[in-house]
């Protein structure tokens, strides 16, 4: 593989004592993120509060992984339903709330303007509308993406200092929602006179890892193709993107929380950015090539250049400076390794192996991996 090897600095401090025995709520648990972040809270002894709706592909993590086993409860409503979510709150009595659930994809936002902007916006003013009615929580990490930034189309990495923007729906759905956490955290979650909990939220790009079956994402797209011995075939092979494995950004989430918990919480109450450093920038074929050379058994790449697609943003890089300094919190995975990974994922899950077991062992290996 012509890639990098990448940054692996320092060990993942995440403390299962910490964890072990705390109550926490996931929305979107029966997503590819949720699904992994939920395994992993698990495995570290926490009680796992599920709300989502069902999820959202056929295959899904959530059903190879057996998710739901792991799972002290399980909500499958919108977050439209501030009723429901209230209900789920006061049942779970979470400690820590990760918000995740949303309409997470670019094209879709097009089809769906409306349903993504009420998912995402007014989804996340009903989470914290019922973290503030839930007198447990203390401490709300609400999940956004890399592409809350104004896209200046520039090589610069984007700061969490920098303008948001938005030129899709998704994007600005997305923007919208960490100005409305901004401004709960500031009306609401202020501490001595207000709600005690600490409200922050996370910018992370394109993450890849098994289980994720989503439309218009690559790594999926590979894979359907991969399994049907079809040419996987691609929009835009020069595109280059920084990439990272999912557990990366999970990694920075779990720190964060341990963070917002600790006396000094207020100091880390506000946006963080979890990106991979340069080393895991790569063009959308030569990511595609190389989960080609995986698969093995003649998968093959084909390009199809189209100009007759919605606007995409070019290369957009994140800062992640804050993350390193603030939270020792580092890369730990090459691209390399986070393609391996994934590709070894997909193919276990091909041949019928125990996803749950699986899952759990590539989480076990991230957080138990020495650094180089
Ligand atoms: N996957 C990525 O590359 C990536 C990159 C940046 C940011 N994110 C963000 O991470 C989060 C998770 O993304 P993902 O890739 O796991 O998405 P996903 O589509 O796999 O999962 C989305 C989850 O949200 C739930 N959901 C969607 N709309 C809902 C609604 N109205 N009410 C209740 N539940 C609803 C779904 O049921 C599912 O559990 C999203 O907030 C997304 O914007 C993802």
């Amino acid at each position: 593989m012509g890639f990098g090897t990448g940054a692996v600095e320092s060990l993942v401090r995440i403390q299962p004592s910490f964890w072990c025995g705390r109550s926490v709520l996931v929305t979107g648990h029966t997503g590819f993120k949720g699904g992994w972040l939920s395994l992993w809270l698990h495995r570290l002894g926490a009680k796992v509060h599920g709300y989502a709706l069902p999820p959202p592909t056929e295959p899904s993590l959530f059903e190879a992984a057996r998710v739901g086993h792991v799972l002290a409860s399980d909500t499958r409503a919108d977050l439209a339903d501030l009723t429901q979510l209230k209900a789920a709150f006061s049942a779970a009595q979470p400690d820590i709330v990760f918000h995740l659930a949303a309409q997470p994809l670019v094209r879709a936002s097009y089809v769906d303007p409306l349903g993504t902007l009420s998912s995402n916006i007014l989804g996340t003013a009903h989470v914290l509308e019922a973290a503030r009615s839930c007198d447990t929580v203390h401490a709300l990490v609400l999940i956004t993406t890399d592409k809350v930034y104004e896209n200046r189309e520039w090589v610069y990495p984007y700061r969490e200092i920098d303008p948001l923007g938005g030129h899709d729906p998704y994007s600005a759905s997305k923007a919208a929602a960490e100005l409305v956490a901004a401004s709960y955290r500031a009306s609401f979650f202020t501490g001595a006179t207000g709600h005690p909990a600490q409200v922050a939220t996370v910018r992370a790009g394109n993450v890849i890892g098994g289980g994720d079956w989503a439309s218009d994402r690559l790594v999926p797209d590979c894979v359907r193709s991969f399994m049907v011995r079809e040419s996987v075939r691609l929009r835009f092979p020069q595109a280059v993107r920084p990439w990272q494995h999912v557990l990366e950004p999970l990694a920075g989430y779990l720190l964060l929380a341990e963070q917002l918990l600790s006396p000094n919480g207020a100091a880390f109450a506000k946006a963080w950015n979890f990106g991979p450093d340069a080393s895991g920038d790569a063009s959308v074929g030569a990511v595609a090539e190389t989960l080609a050379q995986l698969w093995g058994m003649g998968a093959s790449v084909e390009s199809v250049p189209s100009t007759a697609n919605p606007h995409e943003a070019g290369l957009l890089r994140l800062d992640s400076s804050l993350a390193r300094s603030e939270l020792a919190w580092r890369p730990r995975w090459s691209l390399a390794q986070a393609l391996l990974q994934t590709a070894t994922w997909y193919q276990a899950w091909f041949q019928g192996a125990d996803m749950g077991a699986f899952t759990l062992d590539q989480i076990g290996a991230y957080e138990t991996e020495c650094p180089s």
